[in-house]
């Protein structure tokens, strides 16, 4: 156990959210939730006390870690701000759903009788990451990290998120990290330092908390 991060507060956001249309229907995407779960079982692990706010996925709960379940992007975010207080590290590991539908529907939405398209509505989701980090006080605490998830132009768009986010450290990855065990990646600090990575999430989880420490 690693003294810097023993009884340190760290919050960690994981999986998808989903966006409800009508009660039986969601937009959401392929984030497994793995990336978050080893981020939170690592930090546990090394003393933290570890609050895990997790969207829908199939994981068992790390040991010791405290999980507060939530489904949309706005829900994800008022957890969020509730566990914010007395918080030193906050990773923003979740594959929030940017958009959710302007209007959800209260009954299903049924098919158009003259077999027609269905149109859609999408409104922009709160950014949690940017939402928190605004709330930061004078003294550099919290320490936030995050992900950028880029298809493109990799490292350019993660500074500039680091950046925009207000973020002391980015972990930039391509679509393929969403799913599986294994993953890719370059963590970016607000210092300037750079990590590749290719391996599993779990010792990825361990380099970002390492990288993380630096600055707690
Ligand atoms: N994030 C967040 N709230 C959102 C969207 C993203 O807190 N509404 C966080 C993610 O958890 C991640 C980081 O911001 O740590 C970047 O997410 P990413 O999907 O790469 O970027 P977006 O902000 O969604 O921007 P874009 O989709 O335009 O690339």
């Amino acid at each position: 156990m690693k003294a810097p991060w023993r009884g340190r507060k760290v919050l960690v956001t994981a999986g998808p959210t989903r966006e409800w249309l009508d009660p039986v229907r969601f937009l959401s995407n392929a984030s497994s939730g793995k990336m978050g779960y080893a981020l939170a079982a690592a930090a546990r692990k090394r003393g933290a006390r570890v609050t895990l706010v997790t969207g829908p996925t199939s994981l068992p709960l790390p040991a010791g870690v405290r999980a507060v379940n939530v489904v949309t992007a706005r829900e994800m975010m008022s957890a969020c701000l509730k566990a914010l207080p007395g918080t030193d590290l906050v990773i923003g590991a979740a594959a929030v759903a940017d958009f959710r539908p302007r209007t959800g529907a209260r009954a299903k939405i049924k098919k158009k009788a003259d077999g027609g398209d269905l149109l859609l509505r999408l409104t922009p989701n709160p950014d949690i990451l940017r939402t928190l980090s605004l709330q930061r006080e004078k003294k550099a605490r919290p320490v936030f990290a995050g992900f950028a998830l880029e298809t493109h132009r990799l490292l350019e768009r993660a500074r500039k998120k680091m950046h925009d986010k207000g973020l002391d450290l980015i972990v930039a990855n391509g679509p393929e990290a969403l799913d599986g065990g294994e993953t890719r990646a370059v963590i970016l600090s607000r210092d300037g330092a750079t990590t590749r990575f290719a391996g599993p999430k779990t010792a990825l989880a361990e380099k970002i908390l390492s990288a993380a420490e630096a600055f707690l």
